[in-house]
């Protein structure tokens, strides 16, 4: 790839179906377990790299103001890391954009980092094809790499015993999915989380006594989860999620200090997703690190669902499909 001095990049936020729950190797963001994902068709990040050769830092810009602390600190990290792959010094101008409510548990550092890491791997000229870009994307955030695709994603935790263990953690596409799905966002705050999701996971891996069992469910979970992407199992793909996510909760409410996301709020919209099940709707729920809830559901099921939810709730709810993965909108050379 050559280098270029501008590149502007989209990519959309991805909600796990089997989560990403706890990192083996902190440093490398190398997870214990799989995961399995849909990215969306909404809340798109566009971010833009320019490289500035005169300048002693990188400047990043998030949402039209300066970022500051962790933000930048993030961002600069992941830049140097670019720059050590790729063998060059030059400092960066970064002007990132979200539509998601960013660290409400919507995933925009998925986004986020999977549209930061294709825009600066071709301002800097790094090598690589889509794979390989997911790696890179982990590095800024986990769940960045499954954002790197569109539709249904995997991302392989990798052999720990691999001889370049980072080289065996990426994502890729799950192949021969037939399953049509859509997910009712039910955002209920927009705030950002009050525990980081690297601090929750790092506190549930060391002190949860249901990790472990979190760690080999997950694995059948997600064994499951192919067939049922492969069979267009709605209701076998529902149950599994809604499974998931409620023992990642209990796995992370099981640690010292518990670390709590879901509110009163969360569990009264839990509830109405049971109701709507009893009445015969398909609708099956998913929590990440916030309190909002995503409901997964057929497409044709989808309106239903989010005009129960305006109908019970005070909250903002967005109607999702599957979306694309990221992409490159405009480089200019
Ligand atoms: O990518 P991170 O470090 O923000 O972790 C995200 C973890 C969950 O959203 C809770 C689960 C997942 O797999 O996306």
């Amino acid at each position: 790839m050559t280098a270029r001095e501008t590149a502007v990049a989209v990519a959309h936020p991805n909600i796990a179906l089997i989560k990403y729950w706890g990192k083996r190797d902190e440093r490398l963001v190398l997870p214990f377990t799989d995961s399995l994902s849909m990215t969306l068709d909404v809340f798109p990040t566009t971010t833009a790299v320019r490289l500035a050769p005169d300048a002693a830092t990188d400047h990043v810009v998030m949402d039209g103001a300066p970022a500051e602390g962790e933000v930048l600190r993030r961002a600069t990290t992941f830049l140097d890391l670019v720059r050590e792959h790729a063998g060059r010094r030059e400092r960066a101008v970064v002007d990132t954009r979200n539509t998601v409510p960013v660290g409400a548990g919507l995933a925009s550092s998925a986004g986020g980092f999977a549209a930061l890491a294709l825009a600066a791997a071709h301002v800097y000229g790094l090598p690589g094809d889509a794979e390989q870009l997911s790696r890179l994307a982990r590095r800024g955030s986990g769940s960045a790499a499954r954002s790197v695709f569109g539709g249904f994603v995997v991302w392989h935790a990798g052999d720990p015993d691999a001889p370049y263990p980072d080289r065996a953690s990426y994502a890729e596409p799950v192949a021969d999915a037939r399953l049509d799905a859509a997910l009712v966002a039910v955002v209920l705050e927009e705030g950002p989380k009050p525990v980081s999701s690297r601090e929750a996971m790092r506190r549930t891996v060391a002190t949860s006594p249901l990790y472990r069992d979190w760690v080999t469910d997950s694995r059948a979970d997600l064994a499951r989860m192919y067939t049922a992407l492969r069979d267009g199992d709605m209701t076998a793909a529902g149950t599994i999620t809604e499974r998931n996510a409620l023992a990642m909760h209990a796995a992370m409410e099981a640690a010292r200090p518990a670390v709590r996301y879901r509110t009163t709020a969360t569990d009264a919209v839990l509830g109405h997703v049971r109701r709507l099940r009893a009445e015969g709707v398909g609708a099956w729920a998913t929590m990440d690190a916030g309190p909002n809830v995503k409901v997964l559901c057929a497409p044709a099921d989808a309106q239903r669902i989010a005009d129960r939810m305006r109908e019970v709730t005070d909250a903002r709810v967005v109607v999702a499909h599957r979306g694309p993965g990221a992409r490159l909108r405009q480089v200019t050379a």
